[in-house]
């Protein structure tokens, strides 16, 4: 039987504008089109997991409005398990607001809505899919209360746990040990840790704070240079094939879901990053968060 991968995390309706170039405060801009795409850290990890072949379940919480309604859907026709997605009668669905200039790059702010409802209660509900899962995915667009008793359920069930820190926030020491791979990007593990993370020198003193902390392997992406890894075998850049940008939104969501499908697959650390790289560079290549995240045979012939 296929490994059974478990998501906990976010889902957004994505507000998306093209733009010459982001605003600086007061300024305003003519952009171009306008998409209405589906997002959220969570649901795009687990989207991008299921296109990629892998055995989902997700837990989350949506509003009872029409995003929520097509998120549903849309979680569906991916064949993800929703059996752990909860209609809040109370608080809308999540809403990101996203611009993207030229050159791909972004910048989103999210009315969490109901992603900030998500409770330990809510966690501890779904105990029979931490029962079913080998692997959960998580990160940190819902209330850290809920991401940490989720990662306790899984780390005392003896499931592998891959916690992609985004957007970051100061996690407590006790957390790290019941972490399995942590997935940061710079800017996340700068924060992390309290050092400097721009060159590789910060990228190798930051991931080996991280597994000093008790965290098994640590995984930094690098944007369009691949991702360092340090865990008890390896330590290394893995590099990611290079591909022209239009739209970076998401790439770190299709990283985390591409690497935990590899890794359920049986895949080594190396393989699986390589893996993760090549479906994060497809990409970037294209526009939308779960839209721009690759089906197996979208990767034949990258890098
Ligand atoms: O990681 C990209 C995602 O961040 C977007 O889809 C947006 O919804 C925010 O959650």
């Amino acid at each position: 039987m296929p490994k059974q991968i478990l998501v906990v995390g976010s889902s957004n309706t994505d507000m998306v504008v093209q733009s010459p170039h982001l605003p600086v405060p007061g300024e305003t801009i003519l952009g171009r089109n306008f998409m209405m795409n589906p997002g959220g850290k969570g649901a795009n990890q687990a989207v991008a997991a299921a296109k990629l072949g892998g055995e989902i379940s997700f837990i989350a919480k949506i509003g009872k409005d029409i995003f929520g309604h097509a998120a549903l859907d849309n979680f569906k026709q991916y064949n993800i398990n929703v059996e752990g997605v909860i209609i809040d009668q109370q608080y809308p669905s999540g809403v990101a607001l996203i611009m993207v200039d030229e050159e791909g790059e972004n910048c989103i702010s999210v009315a969490l809505g109901a992603n900030e409802q998500v409770s330990e209660q809510d966690i501890l509900a779904q105990e029979d899919l931490f029962d079913r899962c080998d692997y959960l995915l998580t990160q940190l667009e819902t209330p850290l209360s809920s991401v940490q008793k989720a990662i306790e359920m899984a780390a005392i069930k003896g499931k592998k746990v891959v916690l992609n820190p985004a957007p970051a926030q100061q996690l407590p020491d006790a957390l790290y040990p019941k972490i399995d791979i942590i997935t940061p990007n710079e800017t996340e593990a700068a924060l992390l840790t309290g050092l400097k993370v721009n060159d590789i020198e910060g990228i190798q003193a930051a991931a080996k704070a991280l597994k000093e902390k008790g965290v098994a392997t640590v995984i930094i992406t690098i944007g369009s240079k691949g991702a360092y890894v340090l865990s008890d075998d390896f330590a290394g850049l893995v590099p990611a094939p290079k591909v022209k940008a239009v739209d970076t939104t998401a790439a770190g969501d299709t990283f985390n879901g591409a690497l935990v499908v590899a890794l359920a697959e049986g895949h080594t650390l190396v393989e699986a990053v390589q893996f993760a790289n090549r479906a994060a560079a497809f990409s970037v290549t294209k526009l939308g968060a779960q839209a721009s995240a690759p089906a197996r045979s979208d990767l034949d012939g990258l890098g």
